[in-house]
C-alpha cells in the first residue's frame, strides 16, 4: 500500500482535519500502520481531533531540520496510529521541498499510509508539499455546495499540474434532508460539476466529535456507530482496494429517488 496522501481543499472549514483524523482511525482499525501529520503550521487542529493536544513533543519542523529524531516527534495515538504535530509559532515560510521529500520517503518505508492534513488554500505549504515527488495522492474535501465544489475542481487542476496522479473527492457534510427539501442539489447533479472521481460521501453528523474519536465497540454494539463514521470506514475500505457501494450501511437509496 505505502502511500502519502495530502488531504486538501481551497476552502477553509470543509472538514479536512475531521476527515484526516477519522480516516486515520478507520485505516488503523483495519490494521494499517498510519501516520497523520499536521501541516497546518501555526493554526493546527489535528492534535485536538486525535486527542493529542496535551502531549508535548517536537514538531515536524524540528525533525525536518534535524534537531530531533523521528522517534521524538512521532507520538503514538494507538498501536497502529502515530501523530506528528505542526509547529506552534511558525507559518511554514521556511518549508523546503527537498528535505520534506527526503523525510516523507523515510516515513513511507515505515508506514502504510502517511496523511498530510493541509491548511486551507494554496500558498507556500501547498506548493511545497505538492512539489514533493513522494506525494502521489490527494484527497480533496468539499462540502455539498456550489462554491466548495468549484474550489475542489480548481485545486484538483493545480494538483494535476504538480504531477499528483491520484486525486479523489470526498463530499463532506452531505445532508439528504436538504436535498429532499430542495435546499441542496441531488448528489448526481452535484457530481456532474466536478471531474474529480468520488471516493466517498460523509453525511452531516450533528455530533461531529463522533467522527474523530476512536470508538472501539463490541460486535453486538456495532449499530451504535454513527453514519458519518460508517462513511469514513467505507472510504478506508475503498482505499484498501475494496469495492463498497457509495452509501453502504448509511442510507437506503432508491434507484429513482431524487438522490440519483
Ligand atoms: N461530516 C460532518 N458533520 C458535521 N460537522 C462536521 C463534519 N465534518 C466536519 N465538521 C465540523 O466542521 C468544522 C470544520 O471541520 P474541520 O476543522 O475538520 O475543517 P478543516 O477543513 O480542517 O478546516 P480548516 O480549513 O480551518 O483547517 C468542525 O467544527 C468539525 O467538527
Ligand atoms: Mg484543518
Amino acid at each position: 500500500m505505502n502511500k502519502i496522501v495530502m488531504v486538501t481543499s481551497l476552502k477553509g472549514g470543509v472538514g479536512k482535519t475531521t476527515v484526516t483524523a477519522g480516516l486515520s482511525h478507520a485505516l488503523a482499525g483495519r490494521g494499517k500502520n498510519v501516520i497523520a501529520i499536521d501541516m497546518d503550521f501555526g493554526v493546527r487542529g489535528l492534535d485536538i481531533a486525535l486527542g493529542m493536544e496535551s502531549y508535548a513533543a517536537p514538531s515536524i519542523v524540528e525533525w525536518l531540520e534535524g534537531t530531533c529524531e523521528l522517534r521524538n516527534a512521532a507520538l503514538p495515538v494507538n498501536e497502529y496510529l502515530t501523530f506528528i504535530a505542526a509547529p506552534i509559532n511558525e507559518g511554514g515560510e521556511n518549508l523546503k521541498t527537498e528535505p520534506l521529500n527526503t523525510c516523507l520517503l523515510e516515513l513511507k518505508k515505515h508506514y502504510d499510509i502517511v496523511f498530510l492534513d493541509m491548511p486551507a488554500g494554496g500558498g507556500h505549504i501547498f506548493d511545497t508539499v505538492s512539489s514533493c515527488s513522494a506525494v502521489t495522492e490527494a484527497l480533496v474535501v468539499a462540502t455539498h455546495n456550489e462554491n466548495s465544489l468549484r474550489a475542489a475542481q480548481k485545486v484538483a487542476g493545480e494538483l494535476t499540474g504538480k504531477g499528483i496522479s491520484r486525486i479523489h473527492l470526498i463530499l463532506n457534510c452531505f445532508a439528504p434532508d436538504k436535498v429532499r427539501e430542495g435546499e441542496a442539489r441531488p448528489i448526481l447533479e452535484t457530481l456532474f460539476q466536478v471531474s474529480v472521481p468520488l471516493v466517498g460521501v460523509v453525511p452531516y453528523e450533528p455530533s461531529a466529535d463522533n467522527l474523530v474519536h476512536n470508538q472501539l465497540l463490541a460486535p453486538h454494539d456495532q449499530n451504535k456507530i454513527c453514519n458519518g463514521k460508517r462513511a469514513l470506514d467505507n472510504i478506508a475500505a475503498r482505499m484498501c482496494g475494496k469495492n463498497i457501494p457509495l452509501f453502504k450501511g448509511i442510507m437506503k437509496t432508491k434507484p429513482r429517488s431524487r438522490l440519483f
